[in-house]
């Protein structure tokens, strides 16, 4: 099979497509013939050896999927031949053929198309589980979301506005900002052209009652300062590069809680609060309520200009990666 194979780690220039055999099928597993495949931050820093966990090269990168059953394990009843799935795994995505544990793929919803049912993998359901489960996210809360252009800014711009927040977008480029109003965002702050704090101080003068931060660096503070009293700053990633340190006595004063997210150690830890989430999720998908939004499509063979586009923070929304022709058009 075809393959975007990291053969050792570096920038997104060491990933090349390769024939390679296609991987074994293990217990409880089933195998999908890949349609689209969606990027993912973490699949630059796994790439690079930056990621909190290691895969040693060469691997195949790549987290969440859309396609067909081609396979499935002895046992397995989750799924069958045919049916038409999206799905994450840790890496393995960027691949004419993957195999994924079968419970953790769930149905194509009815008018779903395979992009946008693998962009709806990591992203959306990161934000959901921010904004929901941790935040405490209320109708008419106002909602601050820093890298509002990237996939998990843009999925949390969407997920807030759809359940009834007031949202304000905070990027990098009028583009970024112009695609976040229009999915949802009432206020855009371009956190190039001027002072973060002053822009906020004036766009919120009552304060904001979530921060979402998917990027840390020098935007962290300035954002947490825009907090009401008791409001919530909720730590997902650090895009750029940088871990923020925050001076206590800004939590102190406005009795601000700060709060991190991380997926795995959340579904080990919450499984209950996970599951009613993903349902809520789920139906908000099948409903059409929120759709990701698509900002650049790749052919497999270019998948190291993909993760090149997402490392340098200039992709707005998901970027999708087309596998299997014949597979997208089912
Ligand atoms: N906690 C979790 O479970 C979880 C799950 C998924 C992702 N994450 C993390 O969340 C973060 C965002 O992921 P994503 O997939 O949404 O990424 P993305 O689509 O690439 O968006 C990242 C945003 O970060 C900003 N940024 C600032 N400096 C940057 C730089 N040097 N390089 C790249 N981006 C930069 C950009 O916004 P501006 O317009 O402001 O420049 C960009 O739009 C990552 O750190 C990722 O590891 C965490």
């Amino acid at each position: 099979m075809r393959a975007a194979v990291c053969s050792a780690y570096g920038p997104p220039d060491v990933v090349a497509v390769q024939d390679i055999p296609a991987p074994a099928l293990g217990p409880g597993q089933a195998r999908v013939r890949v349609g689209a495949a969606a990027l993912n931050f973490p699949d630059v820093l796994i790439v690079a050896d930056k990621y909190q966990l290691s895969v040693p090269p060469p691997f195949v990168p790549g987290s969440e999927l859309a396609g067909v059953v081609a396979e499935v394990a002895d046992g397995v009843t989750a799924v069958a031949v045919g049916d038409l799935v999206a799905g994450t795994t840790f890496v393995g995505a960027f691949a004419e053929e993957a195999v994924v544990a079968a419970e953790s793929l769930r149905p194509v919803p009815d008018g779903v198309d395979l992009r946008h049912a693998a962009a709806f993998g990591v992203a959306h359901h990161t934000a959901y589980h921010v904004l929901r489960s941790v935040a405490g996210l209320a109708a008419g809360d106002e909602l601050v979301v820093l890298g509002a252009g990237g996939g998990v800014g843009l999925a949390a711009v969407q997920l807030g506005a759809a359940l009834g927040a007031t949202v304000t977008a905070v990027a990098s480029s009028a583009d970024k900002l112009a695609v976040a109003r229009a999915e949802g965002a009432r206020r855009t702050i371009d956190h190039r052209a001027g002072d973060l704090r002053a822009a906020l101080r004036e766009q919120l003068p009552g304060g904001a009652d979530v921060v979402v931060d998917p990027v840390g660096g020098d935007l962290a503070e300035p954002a947490l300062r825009a907090l009401r009293w008791g409001g919530r700053f909720v730590t997902v990633g650090y895009a750029s590069g940088t871990i923020p340190r925050i001076p206590l006595n800004l939590v102190l004063l406005k009795g601000i809680q700060i709060l991190g997210f991380e997926f795995r150690g959340f579904a080990a830890h919450a499984p209950e609060a996970l599951a009613q989430g993903e349902a809520e999720l789920a139906d908000l998908q099948a409903r059409g309520r929120v759709v990701p939004h698509i900002g650049a499509t790749f052919p497999l063979a270019d998948t190291a200009a993909a993760l090149q586009l997402v490392a340098d923070g200039r992709a707005i929304g998901k970027v999708v990666i087309d596998v299997n022709d014949d597979v997208l058009g089912c």
